[in-house]
């Protein structure tokens, strides 16, 4: 295997959160500070936790990830961002209720010192929010402007070599894929025109860009998944990725629907729910926003399950997607799967899955794992879409001439084989 050349992580990595007053951001940042103080085990990390096979079995060697792989350390991370609220990340991670004040106390004074810049914001994207602390610009091109002098004022503030950007946010309305975000000058241009087809997220994206930033999209949005863009990073040599965290059903999603395809099992139906009383529930509640979630929800098994190849078994499969807004519950997601399956002859069974999850504890560690690895691949010459970061990813992203991979192991195994073959290591068909 030839080995990449990968530049050195000397310096100081910023991490630029889009929503870091959100409960997702504020419990990846709390999180990964009460790691690197040694009072908190990242649990969920794959960068932190997870072994590599190197080589043969019998040469045992099974190192730990970030030991074989030249990743950024947690104590050269410095965080920043932006938000529509003026809050502190201390006081966002409160309000979020996610972690205990316990934890969060004893990391206050850090997360205390981080103070949101102020958003790109338009209540026509995110329906059921109303922003206090944002910018404004007579059009969306002067504020592309505005978002790249932050990021140029944040590395230099915080003498950062280099900077990655994750978004956090809410989830926007559904945008449909139109010509404005089919090239680069169709889509400057409308960011000077003002289109209402630009979203907040894409300016962000832009900037980034721009400033030879890495994007990391954490939600459903359109944002970096346009050919424009596509040809933006590619030109500006830079990772581009996403969408939406697979954390909680539809990872679920990803495990069982190739063990009932992988033993010929039929399926006639399957209904997933959810009550969630967090933020980002609330968001969700608005029936554009939950267009954009239910989209990137819905791809899954098909996609696994190829029913033109299998219309025996799969040619007539009845799938929904519900996710409802219930505030007792706050950042605690209760999701129930209910699976019809059938077996010889046809016989009809159920699956019942209730997934009492916590949804911002099962989004921080891939936060934190897309960094690390974004900013790796960026340092080894990666640039454009990162397919295999598609593990982290409910619709991971793809050009027009490639088909996503959804299989979460197969997924797996083809984000340890880059990491083998970064390191001129021998790639491993299997799970090791
Ligand atoms: N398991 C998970 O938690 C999970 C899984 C997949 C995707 N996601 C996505 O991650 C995102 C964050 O989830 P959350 O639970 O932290 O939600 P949240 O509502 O707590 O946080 C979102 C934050 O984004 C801010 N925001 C909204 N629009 C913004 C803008 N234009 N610029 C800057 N800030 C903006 C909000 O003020 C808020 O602080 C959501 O889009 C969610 O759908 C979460």
């Amino acid at each position: 295997m030839e080995k990449k050349k990968i530049k050195d992580a000397q310096g100081k990595l910023g991490v630029l959160v889009v929503g870091v007053g959100g409960a997702v951001a504020s419990t990846f940042i709390a999180g990964t500070l009460i790691t690197r103080k040694g009072l908190g085990i990242p649990v969920g990390s794959i960068t932190q936790l997870a072994t590599i096979r190197l080589g043969k079995r019998e040469e045992n060697r099974f190192p730990k990830i970030k030991d074989a792989v030249p990743l950024a350390k947690l104590g050269d991370i410095v965080f920043g961002g932006w938000d529509i609220f003026e809050d502190d990340v201390y006081a966002a991670a409160r309000h979020a209720e996610v972690l205990t004040v316990e934890d969060l106390d004893k990391v206050k004074d850090e997360l205390s010192s981080i103070k949101p810049m102020k958003a790109v914001f338009d209540q026509n994207f995110v329906k059921r929010l109303h922003g206090t602390w944002v910018k404004s610009a007579t059009t969306k091109w002067d504020l592309v402007q505005q978002v790249r002098e932050d990021i140029q004022k944040f590395k230099k503030d915080n003498d950062c070599a280099r900077v990655v950007c994750i978004w956090c946010g809410s989830t926007e309305v559904f945008t449909e894929l139109s010509k404005v975000h089919k090239t680069l000058p169709a889509l400057e241009a409308a960011m000077k025109e003002n289109s209402p087809e630009i979203a907040p997220s894409m300016i962000y994206a832009y900037a980034c860009l721009a400033e030879e930033v890495p994007y990391i999209n954490g939600a459903p949005n359109l944002t970096v998944d346009m050919p424009a863009i596509w040809d933006f990073a590619e030109q500006k040599q830079v990772p581009i990725l996403g969408k939406d965290f697979k954390t909680g059903q539809t990872m679920l999603k990803t495990v069982l629907s190739p063990m009932i395809k992988t033993r010929m099992l039929g399926l006639s139906g399957w209904f997933s729910t959810n009550i969630l009383g967090n933020r980002d529930g609330e968001v969700l509640d608005d029936p554009g926003s939950f267009k954009t979630k239910e989209e990137s929800k819905l791809s899954v098994i098909d996609n696994i399950l190829q029913p033109g190849l299998y219309p025996e078994l799969y040619g007539n499969v009845y799938h929904k997607v519900r996710i409802n807004y219930y505030p007792p519950r706050k950042d605690n997601k209760e999701g129930w799967d209910n699976i019809d399956i059938f077996g010889w002859l046809g016989y009809p069974m159920q699956l019942k899955v209730d997934f009492l999850c916590r949804d911002s504890i099962l989004a921080a560690p891939l936060c934190l794992d897309l960094v690390l690895f974004t900013d790796l691949a960026h340092r080894a010459g990666m640039s454009g879409i990162q397919t295999w970061l598609s593990f982290y990813f409910k619709s991971p992203m793809h050009d027009f001439d490639h088909i996503a991979e959804h299989d979460l192991f197969i997924q797996y195994v083809k984000l340890k084989n880059t990491l083998r073959t970064m390191i001129g290591e021998e790639t491993i068909d299997f799970i090791d």
